[in-house]
């Protein structure tokens, strides 16, 4: 119900503050529900139209309708209500006008202005990093990409690598076995693979000489994990096999490889070792990268390579003929080179990574260096 001046009978002080504060409540309350420009002027012309408006009928209803002796208070009050009425239909007005409107303060909720959310992206782990590093550096030299199972059999870990039945490799110092296969022959039993060298296998299976591949992956062994070994470590392993591959192509590749990861000024050494599958075998040293393969830094013994300025990082050598027999390739006619590699151990020289840890424990801090 809009308001109404009310027509007095009674024109004592107690009516007449009544009445004054009766109207001022609906002038407050009528103002407050005023939204637009259009709202006001209906407002407006309510309360202040010459002909009927709130006002008008002030001036008819209560003033002229006072008796003589109420006149002077009456015209007192009319007076003041009518200041009152003029002001706050005009700070009605400014109200709307400088926007702070309720419709006006829900539309701008949304505050366009603000920087949007930012969601990180992501990046490649630092050990996937250096593994595709080194893969690109033997696409470069042609090779092609292999994968095989992390489950595998003792044949492919094992037997056809040439393991003899009593190597220590098999041990289960070394080796996580699945629980449960003790019934099945011994070729058949699945472990956790220790190494990359089963896709070797996998790959001649299933490819004809020449073959150039590379096999990137995960491994595992039984190892408690401490700065320098961790259970579940990444390898890449390499195999060339062709007509006429002599050690002096395994060398050239290896030391071309090295100078690709840690800078031209890198320099090989070949120490002789020994794998089953691979004969003869070597360990790949690089000249050290920390003290420049002087052995000593700052006056003082480099701790990175023990003072010999050498650093150990890979295993390799020439397919050992026995191995060619598990996968029907002809002895006589084809030769070629296998390597593996420890990516973590890469990733730690490369980037200066001080605990092996750091590449498992999902710290974002540490990661977020290498994005
Ligand atoms: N598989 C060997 C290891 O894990 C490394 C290696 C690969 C050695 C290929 C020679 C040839 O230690």
């Amino acid at each position: 119900m809009p308001y109404s001046v009310p027509r007095l009978s009674d024109f004592s002080p107690a009516v007449l503050d009544e009445a004054a504060r009766e109207l001022l409540s609906a002038l407050d309350q009528e103002s407050a529900a005023v939204d637009s420009e259009s709202d006001w002027k209906l407002y407006r012309d309510r309360w202040m139209a010459r002909k009927n408006g709130a006002l008008t009928q002030l001036n008819d209803l209560w003033l002229k309708a006072a008796p003589g002796q109420n006149k002077r208070d009456v015209g007192q009050r009319v007076n003041e209500l009518k200041i009152k009425v003029e002001q706050t239909v005009e700070a009605t007005l400014s109200r709307i006008q400088s926007g702070t409107s309720s419709s006006r303060l829900a539309a701008e909720r949304l505050d366009i202005t603000l920087p949007g959310i930012r969601r990180s992206i992501g990046a490649e782990h630092p050990v996937i990093k250096t593994m595709n590093e080194i893969i690109g550096v033997f696409r470069n030299l042609g090779y092609s990409v292999e994968e095989g199972p992390e489950i595998e059999t003792d044949y492919y870990n094992f037997e056809a690598l040439n393991f003899p039945p009593n190597h220590p490799a098999r041990d289960t110092q070394d080796t996580l076995f699945i629980a449960g296969q003790d019934t099945k022959a011994l070729r058949d039993r699945l472990l956790l693979r220790t190494h990359t060298s089963p896709v070797q296998i996998r790959t001649m299976q299933k490819m004809k000489p020449p073959v150039r591949v590379v096999c990137p992956g995960k491994v595992h062994r039984n190892d408690a994990p401490d700065a320098t070994h961790s259970p579940i470590f990444h390898q890449v392993e390499g195999l060339a096999v062709d007509t006429s591959i002599t050690f002096c192509d395994l060398k050239g590749t290896l030391d071309h490889a090295m100078k690709a990861l840690f800078g031209s000024n890198v320099k090989t050494r070949f120490y002789p070792s020994f794998f089953p599958f691979t004969e003869p075998s070597a360990d790949v040293q690089i000249s050290c990268i920390f003290c420049d393969g002087k052995g000593t830094r700052d006056g003082a013994p480099c701790r990175n390579c023990k003072a010999s300025g050498w650093i150990e990082l890979l295993g390799c050598g020439m397919v050992d003929p026995n191995v060619y027999g598990f996968v029907d390739y002809d002895t006589a006619k084809v030769s070629g080179f296998a390597f593996g590699m420890g990516v973590e151990r890469i990733a730690i020289l490369k980037y200066g990574v001080d605990d092996i840890q750091l590449f498992f424990n999902g710290d974002v801090r540490f990661l977020q260096q290498f994005a």
